[in-house]
């Protein structure tokens, strides 16, 4: 028998969030309703259905989205900050092209709700840092946060030139231990984790003090299943809502880790990636996420050290 149409659609699917949110999403919905693709099948491919999809071939993501007609897709295929800037053309291509084919596919078939995350790699070097304001000056200097700028910008035209519900959120640095994130900035607060159990010594690309905002996985796919399940008229901002958790510095992370593994030691050699962690917020303002549909963190940084490190514990 055939399976049956798809209705929900995660692109991207193998990444840090969207690994996760396949397994928040196969809690919520029938499992067979949810088809799963990236470029090639992660570890937990087998828990939704799964198809091989390259986001810019243009004419297989068409062919999906005829077949299925999903009502929700989350786009979440992208190439972050770091190997952005180490791959400038193919960074804007992937998280530029990848965004205006599925807003127009989404159009063109119907979907009722997308989601596409944005980051706090919009703001820039004189953008408000501390903290980062939901509507401000913004002046990413990275081709990332030009291509989240860009897109956010996308995003609200889809919206209120063609009445596309399209919805989106500034996610601050993603800390989860299930999957690696994939060549950002903030990746140094995931690595750390997995170095403090393995050998209690981690050396730093970021500075000692280098402040930025982040986030526990958890909080990061509750707010995201949140923003999608509002309704339409509560979500007043149709670029991207700002989103904040916690903020801290290499430093003070450390610290924490050594209240849990005493031995454990780091040394700070910041490169490349220093000068971009110089250019984002040490804090953001998601007052309006909180107005607008209600959004409130639960993890702040114990809580987040204690579940990375049972959790890596118990895998490794
Ligand atoms: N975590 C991302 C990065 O560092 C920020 O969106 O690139």
């Amino acid at each position: 028998m055939a399976s049956p149409a798809a209705h929900t659609f995660i692109l991207g699917s193998e990444g840090q969030l969207g690994s996760e949110l396949r397994l928040a999403l196969r809690e919520r919905m029938d499992p067979s309703l949810l088809l799963c693709t990236d470029l090639k099948a992660g570890a937990d491919a087998g828990l939704a259905r799964f198809e091989t999809l390259d986001i810019l071939d243009f004419k297989a993501v068409e062919d999906l989205m005829e077949r299925h007609k999903p009502r929700h897709v989350y786009l979440l295929a992208a190439m972050l900050s770091a190997k952005g800037e180490a791959n400038p053309g193919a960074a804007w291509k992937l998280n530029m092209d990848g965004l205006i084919s599925v807003l127009d596919l989404s159009l063109r078939f119907g979907v009722e709700r997308v989601f596409w995350p944005s980051s706090i790699a919009v703001f820039g070097p004189e953008s408000p840092r501390d903290p980062a304001v939901q509507a401000g000056y913004m002046d990413p200097k990275t081709v990332y946060g030009i291509s989240k700028l860009s897109g956010e910008l996308w995003c609200r035209y889809y919206h209120n030139v063609h009445g596309l519900d399209v919805r989106s959120l500034r996610y601050p640095g993603i800390i989860s231990w299930r999957t690696l994130p994939g060549g950002g900035t903030t990746d140094y607060a995931v690595d750390i984790f997995h170095q403090a159990l393995a050998r209690q010594h981690y050396t730093c690309f970021l500075e000692e003090g280098s402040r930025l905002p982040m986030m526990y996985i958890d909080d990061a796919i509750r707010g995201t299943l949140e923003l999608m399940d509002a309704p339409a008229a509560q979500i007043r901002c149709r670029t991207s809502y700002n989103l904040g958790a916690m903020d801290f510095s290499p430093g003070e992370l450390a610290a924490e880790i050594r209240q849990r593994i005493p031995s454990f030691t780091i040394q700070y050699e910041p490169d490349f990636r220093q000068a971009i962690a110089n250019q984002w917020p040490m804090r953001v303002d998601d007052r309006q996420a909180r107005q607008d549909w209600g959004w409130s963190p639960r993890f702040d940084l114990a809580a987040t050290c204690d579940t990375m490190l049972e959790a890596l514990r118990r895998v490794q």
